[in-house]
């Protein structure tokens, strides 16, 4: 985006503002329509728009209020400067979509970005203008709840789910009125908090920051992130709000990018707790100083700047730049010219379209992480006990940041079942409640299972036990679930235990005594029906976990581009990298997901043994349907490079394909791998491509003995 033309029709604005206008545009005020931060809801805010002391507005929704809001600053503020509309819309805004970290197992550029574009639709018809999403951070810590809203723990999987979700927010032209400002969040770090508690600090090497948290941001700056949203977190001791080298110099300095940068909620004030600042002036100082432009909820900017202008602290010039960058934004965004653009009468319910999108995006979710003896699909006629505190408990199907979808408008497990099965064909037991003591009836939910041919048991975790501020120690079965699990086992019939989560859930024991184990994560509004269809076998399987699967929370952080160590772990060698009690490896791996057929790969083969700097290798692997059920199969690549200048990961994800197989099909995959893909960064951190031996693998996941490899060479860059 070209840097604001201060002698354009923005800066003729500019020039007409007082001091107070000014900052009134870095300020964004929350409204009444959700609590997102402390301090909760407020309708408090109407003298100060009509003051013109607020530039944008979070958490307020639908046309009517919007327009009218919208109308207050156009018609009733001095200058008539509109206002920006943002809001979570982070998987859906009506239509609520499975959690990014579910969407993220369908590994699918397209379907992401065909989400976001049906989100923003009904988004900008509320007349938002601008969401916080995409959030790209990087996540290998399940205690951490906010792991729920991200794509997982690869960077490569969170590069192009970054730029697959600008495109799908932001459409081909920002001023289209059924387009959303994408807000990329939160640089950076913010998945490496300490102990996986929220807002804790972060110590990330070097090495990892520009390897494997940075990325994600990078290409949603390249998709053309008309925002980004600094983390609450601290790096190494400076908090990401007033950190001036990533977001002045890298993010604006290097990378180009001159859209808005929105503090988080209250993060300029919060400066001061994280002993950074004195005092708001201060707090105010610093974030301008780095960059950030927009203050949410601190009250920061309208306390602390003109009292850092007094003291001298800080130069008008760097509020100006602010405000020019704001009202570019909005000036890209086609408010100037048609403030009401967004927003039509009345705010349309979930379009059918979206609906049948919702319900293909949570069949793709789904991941079937065992099926003994092919217990799924169900066989017709079986008598089903459906049992525990997730069968019937639509509210929890849309997951945190479930946008405006109403609990009402949400299918959950049990009325997809029933909308699928003759009558009769089930019953239900709550048994316990999700968390607590709560009431329980784990005699009934017993009885239920010893009448049935075979049980599925909902158990897992309520929404908001994972999100923002939603830390788990222990991130297990909650409340009496496990005892519940335990009696209904002792019933003796087959058990397929459906897991409503944000995180994998360290539920081992639970999950070995099951015969089929599927993870619906929080589907979304179709959530019930697609489930349905998984378990009757009217859908296949196809969804491959996005992040390692713990086997105990001692293991975490766990995932699978770790570096080899000197003493690889080896059971029967007292000094390696091991634990007496538990195994190294996870319970499932990256990429782990079955499938109702089978599906065989070989002959692993590249267009040359060797590849030089500018060249690139091109790798085919034939995959063939060879059992009786169609299904869409997902073949990871990876290479490994053996001997480098630095420790390199045991595995680096380089890309996947994904292919639909009728049974007997064959096809081959192809993958281009430039060799710009196998350079790395050298012990100085610059990009260094360096001749020698490279492994390439292919397979269904992480797990390596699950992989075909093949080997090529880096030849010596002739030109040195
Ligand atoms: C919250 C979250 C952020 C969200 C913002 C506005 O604190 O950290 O992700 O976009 O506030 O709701």
């Amino acid at each position: 985006m070209p840097r604001p033309a201060a002698g354009g029709r923005i800066g003729v604005l500019l020039g007409a503002m007082t001091l107070a206008e000014k900052i009134g545009q870095l300020t964004m005020q929350t409204a009444d329509m959700a609590i997102s931060g402390p301090g909760g809801l407020t309708s408090e805010y109407l003298d100060a728009v009509r003051a013109g002391g607020v530039g944008s507005m979070l958490n307020l929704w639908g046309a009517g209020r919007v327009r009218e809001l919208q109308r207050i600053a156009v018609e009733e503020t001095r200058l008539g400067i509109p206002l920006l509309f943002g809001f979570d819309v982070v998987h859906g805004h009506r239509t609520v979509f499975p959690v990014p970290l579910a969407e993220a197992a369908a590994f699918d550029s397209d379907l992401w970005e065909r989400t976001a574009r049906a989100a923003a639709l009904e988004a900008a018809a509320d007349g938002l203008s601008l969401t916080f999403a995409p959030m790209l951070d990087v996540a290998r810590d399940p205690r951490w709840g906010r792991i729920v809203e991200g794509p997982g723990e690869d960077p490569l999987v969170a590069r192009r789910f970054a730029a697959a979700k600008v495109r799908g927010f932001q459409g081909g032209d920002l001023a289209a009125h059924g387009s959303i400002a994408a807000t990329a969040k939160h640089l950076v770090g913010y998945g490496a908090a300490l102990a996986g508690r929220d807002y804790a600090q972060a110590d990330i090497s070097e090495r990892e920051l520009r390897e494997v948290y940075l990325p994600p941001f990078a290409d949603a700056v390249a998709a053309g992130a008309a925002a980004i949203m600094p983390s609450f977190n601290d790096l190494a001791g400076v908090p990401m709000t007033a950190h001036r080298p990533l977001l002045r110099d890298l993010l604006r300095g290097q990378w180009g990018f001159d859209g808005v940068l929105i503090s988080d909620y209250n993060a300029i004030a919060e400066l001061v707790q994280h002993g950074v600042a004195a005092d708001f002036a201060e707090a105010a100082a610093l974030a301008l100083e780095a960059g950030v432009d927009i203050d949410m909820m601190a009250g920061a900017y309208t306390q602390g700047l003109p009292a850092a202008l007094e003291r001298r602290r800080i130069d008008v010039a760097l509020v100006d730049e602010a405000v020019l960058r704001v009202l570019a934004l909005k000036e890209r965004l086609g408010l100037l010219d048609d403030p009401f653009g967004r927003g039509v009468e009345p705010s349309p319910g979930p379009e059918k379209a979206h609906r049948a999108l919702a319900r293909e995006a949570a069949r793709r979710s789904l991941v079937l992480l065992k099926n003994d003896a092919d217990v799924l699909p169900l066989r017709e006629g079986a008598r089903l006990a459906v049992i525990g505190p997730l069968a019937d408990a639509p509210g929890e199907m849309r997951g945190s940041w479930y946008g405006a979808g109403p609990a009402e408008e949400t299918v959950s497990i049990l009325q997809g079942l029933r909308a699928a099965l003759p009558e009769g064909s089930l019953v239900h037991a709550r048994g316990v409640a999700i968390d607590g003591e709560g009431p329980e009836d784990i005699a009934a939910a017993v009885a239920a299972a010893r009448a049935a041919d075979i049980v599925l048991l909902c158990l897992g975790e309520a929404a908001a036990m994972s999100g923002e501020a939603a830390c788990r120690a222990e991130p297990g079965l909650p409340g009496r679930q496990e005892e519940l699990a335990e009696a209904v086992l002792a019933a003796g019939r087959p058990v397929v235990l459906l897991l409503a989560c944000g995180r994998p859930l360290v539920a081992s024991r639970i999950i070995a005594r099951s015969a089929a184990v599927l993870v619906t994560w929080f589907p979304g509004s179709e959530g019930g029906h697609a489930v349905a269809e998984v378990l009757r076998g009217r859908a296949n399987p196809s969804g491959r976990l996005p992040v390692s699967w713990p086997v105990a929370t001692g293991q975490i952080p766990i995932f699978f581009a770790r570096r080899p160590t000197g003493r690889p772990a080896d059971p029967e060698l007292h000094y390696t990298s091991k634990y007496l009690d538990v195994p190294t490896e996870p319970l499932f791996p990256f990429g782990h997901g079955l499938s109702y057929g089978r599906f065989a790969l070989e002959d692993l083969r590249c267009s040359a043994g060797e590849v030089a700097a500018g060249g690139r290798l091109d790798i085919e692997v034939d995959l063939a349907n060879e059992g009786t059920v169609a299904g869409l199969q997902t073949v990871f690549l990876f290479i490994r490079d053996p001997v480098a200048s630095v420790a390199r990961p045991v595995l680096e994800l380089k890309g996947w394909q994904t292919a639909w197989l009728e049974p007997g099909d064959r096809t081959t995959l192809r993958f281009e791998l430039p060799a710009d893909e196998l350079a790395f960064l050298g012990p100085d951190l610059a990009p260094l491509l360096e001749e020698g031996g490279i492994e390439i693998l292919a397979g269904p996941s992480a797990d390596r003995s699950l992989l075909l490899s093949t080997s090529v060479r880096v030849a010596k860059d002739r030109e040195h």
